[in-house]
């Protein structure tokens, strides 16, 4: 090689080094700053709901925080996000606050009118328990575990998401993915050996039925209870039954690469990639790869967007990034860090004292129900936080 082109090459490595020094310098003040912001504006919801009471969301138009009682299937994720902000920056009262949330939560143990209990109670408890090790966390957990496995319906091996909602017969929505985290870690960490099974077989019965041939997902499938036959293939919260909702893309590349998390069945693994294929690949994801609440509004880009959406994808793409290599990997963990800047931008990103005391902007909760329509949610700043941390612990 002549020494000019020694020269050309030694330049590209120290530039490439530079930049990806650059990069993790950025990040990591980004995540600092973050953290530090979550504290602070944590302080001004704390201040604005009832004591008996979660916070949901926002109506900026009457300048109120919407709550919810402690059964509404997000009553998790406050004390989830409390935990998460108290392990970065060891604030006591956001301690405080986030171990009074869990008492009051702590009732839904027992909960079984529907499957969100994974929700309810592991992005809460579960934090708890990762940061603490406190042992009356785990029992909690594993009491969780018992009572969601109740709604585990052998004739469809799946569990029922719903009783009673719509028409349907045997709902289960793919939301429900979610939920199996806290089935297979109680099963792993001291409990009932049938919970992990339990998941096992709701996972299975999701790939069988849930999807299409491009990896998308359908929102509900409805079975027959008794039997599993599939009654019909529907959304309740998405724009069609046909159309990828977009949150739902989300809870299922989530659930998938859980899954392959606890089990290391390369099944799981290969249907992550599959979707996060879907996802990624999509001509409707915007530049800045926050979705539309939708992938298949026709009215977009003149939708609303869901950053909650983003927040989901986020982090699974980001624990997808540990299970593989090279430049699959890179796009994971690029696409994923992209979104993170983005969220913590002007347009998604609130300023301090503002948006009801929530961090991001912009998600979707159900637009054809009327509800929820561009506004912060709670499960938007969980999974940023969580998206945030995880790109501290395995990237930086
Ligand atoms: N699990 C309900 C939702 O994603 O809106």
């Amino acid at each position: 090689m002549a020494l000019q082109q020694l020269i050309i090459v030694g330049f590209t490595v120290l530039s490439i080094g530079f930049n990806a020094q650059n990069s993790e310098k950025k990040m990591s003040e980004l995540i600092q700053n973050e953290f530090q912001f979550a504290e602070n504006q944590y302080k001004y919801l704390m201040k604005a709901i009832p004591e008996d009471k979660m916070p949901q969301s926002y109506k900026a138009s009457e300048g109120k925080v919407i709550t919810k009682d402690i059964s509404w299937w997000c009553s998790g994720f406050y004390p989830g996000s409390l935990w998460m902000i108290y392990e970065q920056t060891k604030d006591p009262d956001i301690r405080k606050e986030a171990e009074r949330t869990l008492s009051l939560i702590e009732p839904n143990k027992t909960f079984t009118r529907d499957h969100d209990l994974g929700f309810m109670m592991f992005c809460s408890f579960g934090n708890a328990y990762r940061i603490t090790k406190d042992p009356k966390y785990k029992e909690i957990i594993l009491t969780s575990a018992e009572s969601l496995s109740t709604r585990f319906r052998p004739g469809m091996q799946a569990i029922l998401s719903w009783d009673k909602m719509a028409d349907f017969k045997g709902p289960v929505i793919i939301d429900n993915m979610m939920n199996l985290e806290m089935l297979v870690w109680a099963s792993q960490n001291g409990g009932n050996k049938k919970t992990e099974e339990i998941a096992i077989a709701h996972a299975n019965t999701t790939i069988k039925n849930h999807f299409r041939p491009d990896y998308s997902s359908y929102h509900v499938i409805d079975y027959d209870v008794n039997t599993g036959k599939v009654l019909g293939k529907k959304t309740f919260q998405g724009y069609a039954d046909s159309s990828a909702w977009a949150r739902g893309q989300g809870w299922a590349l989530y659930g998938y690469t859980m899954m392959y998390r606890f089990t290391k069945d390369e099944k799981y693994l290969n249907q992550a990639r599959n979707i996060a294929k879907f996802i990624l690949n999509n001509p409707t994801l915007p530049e800045d790869k926050i979705p539309y609440w939708d992938f298949n509004d026709p009215k977009i880009p003149n939708v609303p967007r869901d950053a909650s959406a983003a927040a989901i994808i986020s982090s699974a793409l980001l624990e997808l990034g540990q299970y593989t290599k090279g430049d699959e990997k890179k796009n994971y963990v690029e696409t994923a860090q992209q979104m993170l800047i983005n969220l913590s931008g002007e347009k998604y990103h609130a300023k301090l004292g503002e948006n009801g005391g929530f961090i991001l902007m912009h998600s979707t909760g159900g637009l054809p129900l009327n509800s929820e329509i561009d506004v912060p949610l709670i499960y938007a700043d969980y999974y940023f936080l969580e998206a945030l941390k995880r790109y501290k612990d395995w990237y930086l």
